[in-house]
């Protein structure tokens, strides 16, 4: 399976100055390492606020400008640096963003779904091609012509996926796709991240909801506190004993179908020393509170624990 998208040990941090002098670096995401190959899914589940959008932001090229970025992104093996990310950008990666303030204000949906042609002949196949999914989600020629200020909330998420999918990307972002979606088009919006997959793209399914993840994704990565604690196949999420870190175990037990064992305490806001799970976790070791354990593969499972590390590794 050929790699699409590479993230190296991504971390992104803003400068933000307290009380008009004092310099204070927040740090969102630290050292996060994933990939997503062609004809897969891979879903990154985390909490609200918890670095998710700015992931995505990352990788389009979008994030603020007050936002201070390490690491690497490599797309097809080449770096994704902000030329190619522009280049890119709506064509062959394309996001669902989470926020329908992404719209143009100024804009009919149906022109900006359709975005920039070369010439007539391409307008003419997208304009087929829009109104092809438009209909799909139920939005009617009427929509076509309407500002986005004339569409309801739903509607104006279905003319955002719409957009996305007529882009027809090798690799989509789709950020949190399915909050406030009836129930009819969270399934046809399942179905058509599915069908990417079958056409041989990718997609990075970015979600806060496990049952989306268990349903779509191929592997998962859980975020916590900015950082990917393990990266496991979705198959394994359906019994706690084949996830690894304590935290994925805690997700797994808090389901209603396995009697909703809420252990997960709160996430650090303030980077920590070490692992940020250390105080909720009942097998930490003396060397968490200080120490940050890596990711490491163990048996093909991406885990960052230390109790799955060597005994002897210097730490
Ligand atoms: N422009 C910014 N300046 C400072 N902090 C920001 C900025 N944008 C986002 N953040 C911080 O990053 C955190 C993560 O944001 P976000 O990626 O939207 O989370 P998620 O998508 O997981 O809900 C936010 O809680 C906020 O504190
Ligand atoms: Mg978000």
């Amino acid at each position: 399976m050929a790699k699409l998208l590479e993230v190296n040990n991504l971390s992104i941090s803003f400068t933000q100055y307290v009380q008009g002098l004092n310099r204070h670096d927040s740090k969102v995401i630290s050292d996060l390492t994933i990939d997503v190959n062609e004809n897969e899914i891979v879903a990154i589940l985390g909490s609200s606020g918890s670095g998710k959008s700015l992931l995505a932001h990352s990788i389009l090229g979008i994030l603020p400008y007050n936002a201070n970025v390490t690491g690497e992104i490599k797309y097809k093996d080449k770096i994704l640096d902000q030329s190619l990310k522009e280049e890119l950008r709506g064509e062959e990666i394309c996001l669902i963003p989470q926020s329908v303030n992404f719209l143009d204000p100024l804009m009919k949906v149906s022109k900006q779904a359709i975005g920039e042609c070369k010439d007539n002949k391409e307008y003419e196949e997208k304009k087929i091609r829009q109104r092809e999914v438009f209909s799909k989600y139920g939005l009617d020629e009427s929509v076509d012509d309407l500002y986005p200020f004339e569409l309801s909330g739903g509607m104006a998420r279905k003319v955002l996926l719409s957009t996305a999918l007529i882009g027809n990307p090798d690799l989509l972002i789709a950020d949190e796709p399915t909050p406030g979606l009836d129930k009819k088009s969270v399934e046809e919006t399942i179905l058509d991240i599915r069908n990417l997959k079958e056409l041989n793209k990718g997609v990075l399914l970015i979600t806060h909801e496990i049952n989306v993840a268990l349903e779509t994704a191929d592997r998962i990565a859980i975020f916590y506190s900015g950082y990917v604690i393990e990266i496991n196949n979705a198959e394994n999420f359906k019994n706690a004993e084949n996830v690894l870190h304590p935290y994925t175990k805690a997700l797994i037990e808090s389901l209603p179908e396995n009697g909703f064992k809420l252990t997960e305490g709160v996430q650090p806001l303030d980077e920590v020393a070490g692992c940020p799970y250390w105080e909720n976790c009942p097998v930490r070791l003396d060397k968490c509170e200080k120490n940050k354990p890596k990711l490491i593969n163990h048996n093909g499972i991406m885990i960052r624990c230390f109790n799955y590390e060597e005994v002897n590794d210097g730490t």
